[in-house]
This record gives C-alpha cells, sequence and structure tokens, in this order.
C-alpha cells in the first residue's frame, strides 16, 4: 500500500526532531560552533595575534612596547622566513619569547606560519628596494657622525623631549634591545616613538645600507657592557 504522507506531517516531524535535540541540551549551554578547542587546534589568525603577540606588538589599531607589526617599511625588509625563525626560536636575552613547541613555547609550527603569513598579509606596497633586515654591524666611528646628522634634523621636528634623556643613546633603552632591534627601528621607524624611517630622518635623502650599518654600529657600542648585571660590591 502506498502511503501518502501530508507535508504538514512531514514538516512537523522535522520540528519535533529538532526539539528533541535542543531538548537534550542544558540550559545555557554554549552551541556547539563555540565549544572549547585544544589551544594548539586554533587556526584563526587574529585570535592567535591577539593571544600571543598583541600584548607586546601593536597591529596597528592599538599600541604596545616592542616594535609594530604593521609598518610597512618594516614588513618590506623581513622575509617570511626570517619572521618565522623570530616567532619559533624567540630573541635570546629579550623578552621575546620562543614559541615553537621544540623551544618549549605552545605554538604548532602550523600555527607560527599562519601567524607569519596572517603578519605579512598586511604588506602594502613600497616604492623602491628596503634594506635587508638583518646586516652586519658597521663602523662606529662613522656612524657617531651619522647619529649626529641624524639628531640635528630630527631636532628641527620631534619635541624637545624627546631628546632629554639621552633618545637612542638612552643607557637604559639600549640595556633592553638588541642590535636587532637598533636595526629594526632605525630602517622602519615607529609611528608609535614618533621616529621616523630611515628615507626621512636626514632631509633630502635616505641613509644609504653603510650608513644605517654604522648607526647601529655606534649605538650599539653606546650600550653598557654592565647593565642588568647585578651591582659589584666595591667596600670588600
Ligand atoms: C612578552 C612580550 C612579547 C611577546 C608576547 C611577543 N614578543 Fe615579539 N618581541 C618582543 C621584544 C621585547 C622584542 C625585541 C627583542 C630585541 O630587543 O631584539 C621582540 C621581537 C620580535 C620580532 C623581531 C623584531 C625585530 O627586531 O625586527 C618579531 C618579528 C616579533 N617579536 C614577533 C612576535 C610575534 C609574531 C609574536 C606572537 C607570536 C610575539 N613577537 C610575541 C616581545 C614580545
Amino acid at each position: 500500500m502506498i502511503m501518502i504522507r501530508p507535508a504538514f506531517l512531514v514538516a512537523s516531524a522535522g520540528v519535533v526532531a529538532s526539539l528533541a535535540l535542543t531538548a537534550c541540551e542544558p540550559p545555557g549551554k554554549p552551541p556547539i560552533t563555540k565549544k572549547w578547542k585544544a589551544p594548539t587546534e586554533v587556526t584563526d589568525f587574529t585570535k592567535l595575534y591577539s593571544q600571543n603577540c598583541l600584548g607586546c606588538h601593536s597591529l596597528g589599531e592599538t599600541s604596545g612596547p616592542s616594535l609594530s607589526m604593521a609598518n610597512p617599511i618594516y614588513l618590506a625588509s623581513i622575509t617570511r622566513e626570517d619572521l618565522v625563525n623570530v616567532i619559533a626560536n624567540g630573541v635570546p636575552g629579550s623578552r621575546m619569547p620562543a614559541f615553537a613547541e621544540v623551544n618549549g613555547g605552545s605554538l604548532t609550527d602550523a600555527q607560527i606560519g599562519i601567524i607569519a603569513d596572517g603578519i605579512l598579509a598586511k604588506r602594502q606596497p613600497v616604492e623602491g628596494p628596503v634594506p635587508a633586515w638583518s646586516a652586519p654591524l658597521g663602523n662606529p666611528a662613522a656612524g657617531q657622525a651619522v647619529y649626529a646628522a641624524v639628531v640635528e634634523s630630527l631636532k628641527k621636528t620631534l619635541p624637545a623631549s624627546v631628546f632629554r634623556d639621552g633618545f637612542l643613546t638612552n643607557r637604559d633603552f639600549l640595556g633592553l634591545v638588541t642590535d636587532q632591534y637598533l636595526r629594526s627601528l632605525v630602517i622602519g621607524g615607529s609611528a608609535e616613538l614618533g621616529i621616523p624611517n630611515y628615507r626621512e630622518v636626514l632631509p633630502g635623502r635616505a641613509l644609504t645600507d653603510a650608513e644605517i650599518a654604522d648607526l647601529v654600529a655606534y649605538l650599539s657600542s653606546q650600550r653598557p657592557a654592565d647593565y642588568g648585571k647585578p651591582p659589584t660590591n666595591s667596600n670588600p
């Protein structure tokens, strides 16, 4: 015998089925899509970045204590390989943690790749070539003259308070950052600190690769060797 099922019966069967399903969920239980995920399963860039990086590195909308990742010149200078390497291995001797699981960190290689790609997706076209992210130090004596020229030029536009405590040669600042940080700062500048990039610090022309290497060498040479070490007691 052929049974003809009225449409309303089919429809109401669906309603009953869905009622039955929801009836099993205790009240207040989050929907299935919001279920807890193991931290290693998070694959959303925004989530990964805000959970692991945003406290220290701005992505443009907030400010952070270390370099912003939303800097067009910086993003043009760093390669994906270097970025992945820094995230995975951290920066020894600094507050930059090593995130790779092999280093005791909390991120999988896939998550580190997602973060690197998400940061690099913010790249914008930049005119002309940009100095390499990393390079050996140059000549500190030559760098002293470059620094003097840069300070003289910036004094015309930046407030006097910026230079009061020694600006980039401030002992505490130099004690806290590595030479690579100094190089990245000189190249990309910092919108947050009001420091222009290497194309804007001198009137009418960019710093050359050699001047950048010399300037970083000079700043590095001003770092106090004893910074961060416990004071030695000179009184026997
Ligand atoms: C606890 C603070 C902290 C957290 C969290 C942190 N960083 Fe860092 N990061 C730093 C500091 C400080 C430095 C600069 C170290 C130095 O002096 O070279 C740094 C350096 C870097 C550099 C190299 C900068 C340069 O010199 O060119 C990159 C790239 C970077 N961090 C990306 C990230 C990413 C991506 C995350 C998240 C997965 C992250 N950091 C999380 C503090 C942090």
